[in-house]
């Protein structure tokens, strides 16, 4: 069954009125990671959100979104984003034929982030501010009523969100000890919280990593300086007896880099805040732990590119390769 309203219909708010806007998100893998589990004494999985189709986990909550937009008869939605709901609410929206408006902080998203919003037919538009400013605007023209908002703050994201719980209590046969996953405006805390919940198999400690220079970070998706969901999404951790774990710059690299080389899973930077987070916390041996990728390392080939060594260049005379390889 493909998407998560075809999967789980009866726990969305949705009706047989509702028209469905899919590009089959969802049912994403669960895969476990040998090498970085021995080295934290626990059993550890990674939820590979990078698999949605568009390459994050938003596509969970678009399509629910989406599909509630059209249902409403709406024309146009709009966000704010550090790249990665953009390019969602442009797939979706185009995929439901609405127009999508994109604010991103100028020079502060990625490249294949911009790309890939205006490609699916987005109007993008920079603001020259913050994320944090750009989503003061939209939340404005959202109560204009000329566009319907798709960040998080429309509940019908988080609803979509929370299905990636439910996956992984199905996978797992009950919830996990530890859920990680990184903390950038605390709606995606919320989604697992409030799944597990539903999911009634338990309720896993959550550890969350943050950037601790929230304002300025490398990991783009995760700058936002003013989370919307703060409160919930650390009373969703501190009920859950774990933690939110201010992270600098160089502990999520190296997260990110232990992702790729040992696992051969490649994330985008923030995504691997969670794996960081989790190397500051006090992991019960042999714990069940599941850890969120929250979203595809192309999405970032900057990083990628400046974090790697040099393409060597050579004729293609097998000596000069092997003497270069060597
Ligand atoms: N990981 C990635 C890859 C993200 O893009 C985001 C948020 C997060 C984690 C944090 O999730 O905000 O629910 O705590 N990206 C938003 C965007 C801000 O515009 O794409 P959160």
């Amino acid at each position: 069954m493909h998407g998560v309203i075809a999967r789980y219909r009866d726990r969305l708010p949705v009706t047989a009125a509702t028209p469905v806007v899919s590009l089959g998100e969802g049912s994403t893998p669960l895969l476990a990671a040998p090498r970085l589990s021995d080295r934290l004494g626990v059993e550890l999985y990674l939820k590979w959100e990078g698999a949605n189709p568009t390459g994050s986990f938003k596509d969970r909550g678009m399509t629910v979104a989406m599909s509630k937009a059209l249902e409403a008869g709406v024309a146009a939605v709009i966000c704010a984003s550090t790249g990665n709901t953009a390019a969602s609410a442009a797939a979706y929206a185009a995929r439901a034929g609405l127009q999508a408006l994109v604010l991103q902080p100028h020079g502060a998203v990625t490249g294949a982030k911009v790309a890939q919003a205006g490609a699916l037919g987005a109007r993008v538009v920079q603001v020259r501010g913050s994320f944090d400013q750009a989503l003061v605007a939209a939340r404005t023209l959202d109560e204009r009523g000329t566009h319907v908002l798709v960040n998080s703050l429309n509940p019908h994201r988080i609803e979509g969100q929370k299905t990636a719980a439910f996956e992984i209590v199905e996978e797992l046969g009950g919830a996990p000890d530890v859920l990680a996953l990184p903390y950038g405006g605390g709606g995606n805390v919320r989604a697992y919280a409030r799944g597990f919940a539903e999911a009634a198999a338990g309720s896993p400690l959550l550890v969350a990593g943050e950037a601790a220079e929230r304002a300025t970070t490398l990991a783009s998706a995760i700058r936002i300086a003013e989370p919307a969901h703060a409160d919930e999404a650390t009373r969703a951790v501190r009920e859950s007896g774990g933690r939110v774990a201010s992270l600098p710059d160089e502990e999520i690299l190296q997260a990110w880099r232990d992702l790729a080389r040992e696992e051969g899973v490649l994330c985008e930077p923030s995504s691997a805040a969670g794996l960081a987070a989790l190397g500051r916390a006090e992991l019960a041996p042999g714990a069940r732990v599941v850890c969120v990728l929250t979203g595809h390392g192309l999405k970032d080939s900057e990083t990628a590119a400046r974090e790697s060594a040099e393409p060597i260049v050579v004729d293609p005379d097998p000596d000069a390769i092997a003497e270069a390889s060597s």
